[in-house]
């Protein structure tokens, strides 16, 4: 059973390697992945999220499993090109429930990946799915959205992560 992994859970800070077989078990990952994104109310899920340390991200920036046409499914994505503009909004992230702040990012961005099947493509993103890009990009990187927060809303939601902490502890004292 696929289970979305929380901060601060090491998997989240692990490298991720390239995904280099394009097979079934691939195709299923992705699935499962898009599944409990929209389960979870998600816009985008990045495979170490699921404790899967790989290249590989999803995302339907409409989060919504009725609209599948704009489900992607990005393996060993590259970014060519980002523009120099910044642009701040709110994000969350399924790994910090309770967790919001703004964060600023490139406005625009092209990439490179691969699709389920190998086969290389090139996708130029705007607004909000180059934002949700870029925070799963950020994940195949071991950077969390986190890490970009203003030093006001690093204070402001310390006692948060300390209980996100606390929680992680108990979990795997428990187990
Ligand atoms: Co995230």
């Amino acid at each position: 059973m696929m289970e979305i992994v929380l901060y601060p859970d090491p998997r989240l800070r692990a490298k991720n390697a390239p995904i280099t077989s394009f097979d079934d078990e691939l195709k299923q990952l992705a699935r499962g992945m898009l599944d409990l994104m929209y389960e979870t109310k998600g816009v985008g899920l990045a495979a170490p999220q699921v404790g899967v340390n790989r290249r590989m991200m999803v995302f339907n920036a409409e989060g919504d499993p009725e609209k599948p046409e704009f489900e992607t499914i990005l393996c060993n994505p590259r970014v060519v090109r980002k523009a120099k503009s910044k642009v701040s909004a709110e994000e969350g992230c399924l790994s910090f429930p309770g967790i919001y702040a703004q964060v600023e990012r490139p406005e625009d961005i092209v990439i490179l990946a691969q699709d389920v099947n190998g086969e290389e493509f090139e996708l130029a993103l705007d607004d909000w799915s180059a934002r949700v890009f870029q925070h799963e990009f950020d994940h195949l990187e071991g950077v969390l959205f986190i890490d970009r927060f203003s030093p006001s809303d690093k204070m402001r939601l310390k006692p948060v992560l300390r209980g996100l902490e606390f929680d992680y502890k108990e979990k795997i004292a428990g187990s």
